[in-house]
């Protein structure tokens, strides 16, 4: 792939100084909460993270705890976390340049959200879209109090860290929003703790389309999952979902989001695994049927994924050691993960545990 369509982020807009051989951080996650991630999750981030592990300091971990604000089979939820990990290196992630680490084993997070907590005002995080768009279809009554605090534990997530910069969808945009308002708040009601992030955004040619209703994002809690590519779904199953992908009853190819949803987001998906510009491909398919294209696109996919999905079935093969990587993940993030907390906690008034420091 060319970085000239994948390129979905910017440098951080508000340059802090390094010292020499000092990277920018980022930080980033996905839920574990589906056997496999989609297209949308491999294009809109994990793409993007492998393109930014030599470029910066970069951690990325897999938020376990936010999967339970909504109910988990517990058998499922292990698997589906070490799932995601295996897709996270089958995808390119190097343990040997980032840090990979599953949430749950880095208590710090629970611990800096409950100080989080009790900085944020209950009407703030009402505010919090996701949480607004989640408990209107599962009723008040059934949204946990975890899916209200959700943002503010996600807050946690990434001021522990320090990253300059959190690479996410749109979608995610908010939730970073927050973590820059509270960071600036405990900074200057308890003094410079906290590095204030940039939400590094990616670009709207990264956003994939649910492809049975190509105007709502590519997501695992759609309705139906014939309009979901999964990366670990066989081929099969992948080249038929693309074939069937809903389009208009035109038949030029040409990207035009508004009018042509459908056909526009092939064409994303198709500039991205293969690397050129989107105006080549729509010259190359000039007077083509989208039948063509969509039987080139099933190929293109099936044979991108292919490697990725063999890959994170090895990994999955040996899980004694991808437990192993990810408890020496999680070491190294506890260590800066802690050195955070305990700052917090002395600024806030916690008695140091044996004594005074
Ligand atoms: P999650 O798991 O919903 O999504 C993970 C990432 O994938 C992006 N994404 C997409 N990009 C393009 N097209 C799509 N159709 C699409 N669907 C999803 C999302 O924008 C996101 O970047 N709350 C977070 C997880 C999280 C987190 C964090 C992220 C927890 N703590 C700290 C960053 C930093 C979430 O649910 O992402």
């Amino acid at each position: 792939m060319t970085s000239s369509t994948t390129e979905t982020v910017a440098v951080p807009a508000t340059s802090t100084k390094l010292a020499a051989g000092q990277k920018h951080r980022v930080l980033s996650g996905m839920q574990p909460s589906a056997d496999s991630l989609h297209l949308g999750n491999y294009i809109g981030a994990l793409v993007n993270w492998v393109r930014m592990q030599d470029e910066y300091d970069a951690i990325f971990f897999i938020p376990d705890l936010h999967a339970i604000t909504v109910p988990q089979d517990p058998a499922e939820l292990a698997q589906r976390t070490r799932v995601t990990a295996a897709q996270y290196i089958a995808g390119g992630v190097d343990v040997d340049k980032c840090t990979l680490f599953v949430q749950s084993q880095v208590p710090e997070h629970a611990q800096l959200a409950w100080v989080l907590n009790c900085i944020t005002g209950f009407g703030e995080a009402s505010r919090m879209t996701q949480f607004k768009d989640k408990a209107q279809k599962q009723g008040t009554d059934q949204a946990s109090v975890g899916l209200f605090t959700y943002p503010i534990l996600q807050a946690a997530d990434i001021l522990l860290y320090q990253p300059h910069g959190v690479p996410v969808g749109e979608d995610q945009r908010q939730h970073v929003e927050l973590s820059r308002d509270l960071a600036n708040r405990f900074n200057s009601r308890f003094g410079e703790t906290f590095q204030v992030p940039e939400a590094f955004i990616q670009k709207e040619s990264a956003k994939i389309y649910d492809l049975q209703n190509p105007t709502a994002k590519m997501s695992k809690s759609a309705e139906s999952p014939a309009g979901l590519i999964n990366l670990l779904d066989d081929p099969k199953t992948t080249a038929k979902r693309i074939k069937s992908a809903v389009t208009d009853t035109e038949t030029e190819i040409r990207f035009d989001r508004e009018a042509k949803p459908g056909i526009s987001n092939l064409l994303t998906i198709y500039s991205t695994i293969s690397g050129q510009p989107v105006e080549k491909i729509v010259a190359d398919y000039e007077g083509k049927m989208y039948g063509h294209l969509k039987v080139d696109l099933a190929e293109l996919v099936t044979n991108h994924l292919a490697p990725i999905r063999e890959r994170a079935h090895e990994l999955l093969a040996d899980p004694a050691e991808l437990d192993r990587l990810l408890a020496h993940g999680a070491d190294k993030a506890r260590g800066i993960a802690a050195a955070t907390l305990a700052d917090v906690y002395a600024k806030v008034g916690f008695l140091p545990y044996g004594g005074a420091r």
